[in-house]
C-alpha cells in the first residue's frame, strides 16, 4: 500500500485549506489528492506538497476510487453528498453537524474516545470546535473527579464562520480605522453581511441559530456532543457562546462541578499530563492561555485553574485552542490516522 486516495470537500475553505496543511505536515500517506469545491472555484487550484492541484467541482461521481473523504463544506452539502461518498465505499470524516448525533455515527476526539472509531460504518463525525476545545481540558478533570455539570461562556473567533467572515472582520477594521473620527457606536459605518451586526470592535452573544428555549444550537452542542463523546448521558452544560473580533482560536471560560472532592494541585497535575494539552498557569507572571498564543498550534492550552467559589466541588478554568486545528482539521486527520 503506497497510500490512500483522499478527497477534501470544501478544499478552498478555511478548514479545507488547513486540512491540506495538516495532511502534509503530518506526512499522512496520501497516494492522490482530489480537492473538491463549488462551481465558484472553477479554474482554481490548491497547493499540496509543492504541487498545484486543480480543484474539481463537487458532483455525484466525485468519490469514485476514493478511500477517505473529508467533508468541510457545511451541513447541507454533507447531508446530500456523504451518503453518495459512503455508497462509493469511501470512509467519510465529516466536519459538519449533520450526522454527529446519529447513534450509529461515532463522534470522536482521539485523545478521549479513540475506541469509538472501531464501530464506524463508513462515517465518523468530527465534533463541534468549541466542544472539542473545552473537552480537551474537561475530560482529564472528569477522569480525576467525575464531572456532572458545567457553566461556560465561549469567546469564538471569526474563522469558525469561514473565509468570508475573516474578510468581513478585515474590511470592518479597515473602515473603522479610516473612519475613527466619525465612527458611530451603532456601527452603521461597518456593513455586515456574514453576521447580523458588525463584528469589529464588538461582541455578538449569538453563534448559530436560536432555539425556542432561548439557547442557540451551538450552545446545546456542548451538552449533547459532550454526553456522547464522554459517554456521560447525565452531563449538563449551560453555555453562552459569544463571537469575538479575533481571527483565529477559540477560548472558553468554564466552571465545572464534580462528584468527588477537588484540589487545584491535583487538577494541575492531571492537566499537565493530558495529551494534546499544555498547562499555562502562572497568573503572577501574566502567563495564561490566549488566542494569539495558540494560533497555529496543535495543542490546546489551559490555565487560570482555581477552586470555584460558587460550587462545592468546583473548579474554574480557561482553555484556548486553535479551532481550525484541534477544533476541525487536526482532529479530522487524527481520526484518519486512527483508521
Ligand atoms: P467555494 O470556495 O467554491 O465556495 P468556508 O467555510 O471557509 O466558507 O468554506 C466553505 C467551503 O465549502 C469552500 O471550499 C466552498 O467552496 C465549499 N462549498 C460551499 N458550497 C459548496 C457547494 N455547493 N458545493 C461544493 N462545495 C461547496
Amino acid at each position: 500500500m503506497k497510500g490512500y486516495h483522499i478527497a477534501v470537500v470544501g478544499a478552498t475553505g478555511a478548514v479545507g485549506q488547513e486540512l491540506l496543511c495538516v495532511l502534509e505536515r503530518r506526512n499522512f500517506p496520501v497516494a492522490s489528492l482530489r480537492p473538491i469545491s463549488s462551481a465558484r472555484s472553477a479554474g482554481k487550484s490548491v497547493r499540496f506538497r509543492n504541487e498545484s492541484v486543480p480543484v474539481q467541482q463537487l458532483d455525484e461521481d466525485s468519490f469514485e476510487k476514493i478511500d477517505v473523504a473529508f467533508f468541510s463544506a457545511g451541513g447541507e452539502i454533507s447531508r446530500k453528498y456523504v451518503p453518495l461518498a459512503c455508497r462509493a465505499d469511501a470512509i467519510v470524516i465529516d466536519n459538519s453537524s449533520a450526522f454527529r448525533m446519529e447513534a450509529h455515527v461515532p463522534l470522536v476526539i482521539p485523545e478521549i474516545n479513540a475506541e469509538d472509531v472501531q464501530r464506524h460504518r463508513g462515517l465518523i463525525a468530527n465534533p463541534n470546535c468549541t466542544t472539542a476545545i473545552t473537552l480537551m481540558a474537561l475530560f482529564p478533570l472528569h477522569r480525576a473527579f467525575g464531572v456532572h455539570r458545567i457553566f461556560a461562556a465561549s469567546y469564538q473567533a471569526v474563522s469558525g464562520s469561514g473565509a468570508r467572515a475573516i474578510d468581513e472582520l478585515t474590511q470592518q477594521i479597515k473602515s473603522g480605522e479610516r473612519d475613527t473620527a466619525s465612527f458611530s457606536p451603532s456601527g452603521s459605518t461597518l456593513p455586515a453581511t456574514v453576521y447580523p451586526h458588525p463584528i469589529a470592535f464588538n461582541l455578538l452573544p449569538h453563534v448559530d441559530s436560536f432555539l425556542e428555549t432561548g439557547y442557540t444550537k451551538e450552545e446545546m452542542k456542548m451538552q449533547n456532543e459532550a454526553r456522547k463523546i464522554m459517554h456521560l448521558p447525565q452531563f449538563c452544560a449551560s453555555v453562552t457562546c459569544v463571537r469575538v473580533p479575533v481571527y483565529r482560536a477559540h477560548s472558553v471560560a468554564v466552571s465545572a462541578e464534580f462528584d468527588r472532592t477537588v484540589s487545584v494541585e491535583r487538577a494541575r497535575e492531571v492537566l499537565a499530563k493530558a495529551p494534546g494539552l499544555e498547562l499555562v498557569d502562572e497568573p503572577q507572571n501574566n502567563r495564561y492561555p490566549m488566542p494569539l498564543g495558540v494560533t497555529g498550534k496543535d495543542n490546546c492550552q489551559v490555565g487560570r485553574v482555581r477552586l470555584d467559589c460558587a460550587f462545592e466541588n468546583g473548579l474554574s478554568f480557561w482553555v484556548s485552542g486553535d479551532q481550525l486545528l484541534k477544533g476541525a482539521a487536526l482532529n479530522a486527520v487524527q481520526i484518519a490516522e486512527l483508521l
